[in-house]
């Protein structure tokens, strides 16, 4: 080839190695793979070694060429690179516009974006040439790091220069349009933005540093910022950063902020496409939540939107105030990391009895919700993180996903922190705890365990008992296997944040569920005790046990109450109840003398779990007292001694015939003459469900 050719070989190489670069990194829309377009750059790269006059700066090959340097040049920002105030709320954001009210009548609308959490630079283009970048520093000065953004693929070397039409397409005026091309052609133009690292890349270089055996990045922020600042460019190309703009800070006599990012595409730069004009705040907070819910699905992290104000001669009206700008805010999401305390560490039994260590939190908002568990994997993560009980620690919580223990700090530890051991013994059924060679896990070797646990805890908010609603079987395995539940106290640990993360748990139904469980908290003596699922104690034997401690003590306050009263009973005491044969009591006996059991009765009262006041029941139950029912006909739901065992239990008495005296006559089906004595005596007759829910007001 003669250099005439191979000039123009080389001007074709790279106007095609920028068209692929631009479709894969700026509109990520590859048309063909990155080892092609590495080839491509082999050839240009070559031919540039054999003619080095021909070597421009805007070369695709320049991308890479710089050396490692010793310190960063510093440059001075024309306009100051400014910082944002912070919003957290709906109502910080009324707040803001009701400053801006007060220093403007016109009427207010917004731009929104996505706030990305990397680093902000600032670049400068000469004729459309990428000259200069630079970091925000402290405003004023910052340091050039030229090299270290040319690696960076999604930012052109070359401006690209859109035709006046493009312009005019998207709204600018003729004077507009010039303006814009008379900086990119002749003049200068500096764009700002963020410069990130995806969450793709992030996780596929820590796998890779993992196995090298080299730290990893602690998030994609870190690996975004530490690399440019470091002095060596072949470590920035590594991070395969990208950038984005959001800033035009270049005067060009626009009327709408909106119109800078179009621009800035024209250019060829990326740009969010999420970004949205917003009428006004309401639209705003529409477009706050909806990212702040699906901040997961986007490929690089968020951590909020800023606003700006969308008209751009209200810019030096509204001016600047210390650190930020009036015209635009941060409008933050919730935090997905916070620091809180490891109460305590608890063994989750699986099916097939693995044991999971998850610890305890001090609740804690992380993400917009409460939560009270994370994840501890195993023994082997707990000595990573050289936890121990009692530890302040952070807490991760990327979107719904179950919240993991991130770090401790064991310089914050006061003395009292404990080990957290390898379980002996397993805390549901305390059968030993086997651990298999080769395997990290620990084992309950019961074969029974996890189901009999399951049925426990089911029993417990079941109909008869707690009736809790919408808690049955299937959301109990959810929670078992979450780790959230072992014991039937932990239901009361549960917060909205623990549940989220599991299918079938959208928003709404974990708030219900936890409103559902705390509105069961109060509970009749009987339904708690049938409830605590004691071999032997059904249903009728929780009533008779219920009115013996009623018997017993006057006024029956909370659980810890109730537990001494029936420690304090011998075999002998509960054997001269109603029904209670030796089996039966000794059941009793050993179930209030089991501390494991003791133990969880101590989680439900420190939990607020209360036996419901009795007054008002005694008053509907006094109503009842010495009334005196006949029953004829059959009843549907339950057999003569069903019935005569509820009137009974609510003090009432039962006799074979109507008279007078007689208070009520229940009648079931095909009644007898005893309904037609009733009648005419002016006796209340009762229908079956009159009488149930007459006597359903238990004690
Ligand atoms: S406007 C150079 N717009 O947020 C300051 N900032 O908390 C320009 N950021 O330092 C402010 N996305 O790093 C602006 N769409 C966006 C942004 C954005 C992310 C960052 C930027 C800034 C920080 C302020």
């Amino acid at each position: 080839m003669s250099k005439e050719q191979v000039k123009k070989r080389i001007e074709k190489l790279r106007r095609e190695i920028d068209r692929h670069r631009y479709l894969y990194h700026v509109l990520d829309k590859p048309e063909m793979s990155e080892a092609a377009l590495d080839s491509l750059k082999n050839e240009l790269f070559n031919l540039e070694m054999e003619y080095p006059e021909l070597i421009t700066p805007d070369s695709p090959t320049q991308r890479v060429g710089g050396r490692a340097l010793d310190k960063f040049g510093k440059v001075t920002h024309e306009t100051p690179m400014i910082s944002l105030f912070d919003a957290f709320s709906l109502e910080d954001m009324d707040d803001w516009e009701k400053r801006l009210r007060k220093l403007t009548a016109r009427k207010l609308d917004y731009y929104a974006e996505l706030k990305l959490d990397g680093l902000a630079v600032s670049l400068r283009y000469e004729k459309g040439l990428l000259a200069r970048g630079a970091t925000r520093g402290d405003g004023r000065t910052g340091e050039d790091v030229t090299g270290n953004l040319k690696t960076i693929e999604s930012i052109p070397l070359k401006l690209r220069i859109p035709s006046e039409d493009e312009l005019r397409e998207i709204g600018l005026k003729s004077g507009q349009a010039k303006a814009v091309l008379r900086a990119i052609q002749s003049g200068a133009l500096e764009i700002r933005g963020e410069v990130i690292m995806t969450k793709k890349v992030f996780k596929e270089l820590n796998r890779k540093y993992e196995k090298e055996g080299k730290p990893v990045l602690a998030n994609p922020r870190n690996g975004a910022a530490g690399s440019i600042r470091q002095l060596d460019p072949a470590l920035s190309a590594e991070r395969k950063l990208s950038f984005y703009a959001y800033e035009l800070s270049t005067e060009l006599g626009l009327d709408r902020h909106e119109q800078k990012g179009k621009i800035a595409g024209l250019f060829g730069l990326r740009i969010l496409n999420e970004n949205k004009y917003c009428p006004d705040l309401s639209a705003v907070e529409a477009f706050h939540d909806h990212w702040e819910k699906h901040r997961e699905s986007l490929p690089f992290e968020v951590d909020g939107i800023v606003v700006k104000v969308n008209d751009l001669s209200l810019w030096p009206v509204l001016g600047t105030v210390g650190k930020g700008p009036r015209f635009m805010m941060a409008y933050k999401f919730a935090a997905e990391q916070v620091t809180t305390k490891v109460k305590d560490v608890v063994w989750q039994v699986g099916r097939t009895g693995t044991m999971t260590p998850v610890a305890v939190l001090e609740p804690v908002r992380v993400g917009g919700v409460t939560v009270s568990h994370a994840t501890l994997h195993n023994m082997d993560e707990i000595g990573r993180l050289g936890l121990k009980i009692g530890d302040t620690v952070v807490i991760e919580r990327a979107g719904d996903v179950i919240p993991k223990v991130i770090r401790a700090f064991p310089e914050l530890r006061a003395g009292r922190e404990k080990d957290i051991n390898a379980p002996e013994f397993c805390p549901i059924c305390r059968s030993r705890v086997a651990r298999t060679a080769g395997e990290v896990a620990y084992r309950c070797v019961n074969p029974e365990c996890y189901t009999v646990n399951l049925r426990r805890l089911a029993h417990w908010t079941s109909k008869g008992a707690t009736d809790i609603d919408g808690v049955g079987p299937k959301i109990i395995e959810q929670l078992v296997k979450a780790g959230l539940v072992s014991d039937i106290a932990d239901f009361y640990d549960l917060k909205e944040g623990d549940l989220k993360p599991l299918e079938r748990f959208a928003d709404k139904s974990a708030e219900n569920l936890v409103k559902a469980i705390s509105a069961r908290k109060e509970i009749d003596l009987a339904r708690f005790i049938y409830g605590l699922g004691i071999r032997h104690v059904g249903e009728e034997m929780a009533i008779a046990l219920a009115r013996e401690i009623g018997h017993r003590i006057s006024d029956i306050k909370d659980i810890d109450s109730v537990v001494n009263v029936l420690r304090k009973m011998t075999s002998v005491d509960l054997e001269n109840i109603e029904d209670v044969g030796p089996i039966v009591a000794g059941s009793i006996y050993d179930w209030f003398h089991d501390q494991k059991n003791i133990k969880v009765l101590k989680k439900l009262e420190d939990r607020g779990v209360a036996i419901r006041k009795q007054r008002t029941e005694n008053r509907e139950r006094a109503k009842l007292k010495g009334k005196t029912f006949v029953l004829t006909g059959t009843l549907a739901g339950l057999t003569r001694d069903e019935a005569k065992a509820k009137i009974r239990e609510i003090g009432g008495s039962v006799s074979s015939s109507v008279s007078k005296n007689t208070d009520f006559v229940v009648a079931g089906e095909n009644p007898g003459s005893k309904y037609d004595k009733a009648k005419k005596l002016g006796v209340k007759i009762l229908d079956e469900e009159e009488f149930i829910k007459i006597t359903n007001s238990r004690i």
